[in-house]
């Protein structure tokens, strides 16, 4: 396992639409485990292979909580019911924060690591999370979808001294 290099704000690579994954050979499982470890390193509770620079439709999500890691292949949204705006952040826009919305409930279907078809309902938390990432595989990032005026840009020196 290997901590993988993040892509940030202002990388191309951030707005491109991530390739379904035919294959599950070692290399995806290798990178799904690097990814897992990159996401732990920095605290993160989702990323997309697309931030460290693979175009491949793969997610890891973990809330930090029994039973709340994922990693999912070519994940889909076949559901969505309700609203919630959230405090959101990403691990590509280190220190900007600002309010989305989402959906509050998300049923999502995913290959699993060895390639067996899963379902997962998702809601409050992971139904951001499953939102946000899956918005990664199609080039899509949260900062295009801050209602206005939210966006804010938080010194991680001054958050310690609060
Ligand atoms: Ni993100």
């Amino acid at each position: 396992m290997a901590i993988r290099n993040l892509r940030y704000d202002g990388d191309e690579i951030l707005s491109k639409v991530s390739r379904e994954i035919t294959e599950i050979d070692d290399k995806i499982k290798e990178l799904a485990n690097d990814m897992m470890e990159t996401m732990h390193k920095y605290d993160g509770v989702g990323l997309a292979a697309v931030q460290v620079g693979v175009l491949k439709r793969l997610i890891v999500i973990d809330l930090y909580e029994e039973g709340t890691q994922y990693i999912l292949i070519n994940p889909v949204i076949i559901k969505e019911k309700g609203e919630q705006i959230c405090d959101e952040g990403c691990l590509s826009y280190p220190n900007q924060f600002g309010k989305v919305k989402r959906p509050k409930e998300v049923v999502v279907e995913a290959l699993d690591l060895n390639g067996k078809k899963v379902k997962i309902k998702g809601k409050d938390l992971l139904a951001q999370a499953l939102s946000h990432e899956i918005d990664h595989l199609n080039g899509k990032v949260f900062v295009e979808k801050v209602e206005p005026g939210t966006l804010e840009t938080i010194n991680p020196n001054d958050r310690k001294e609060n």
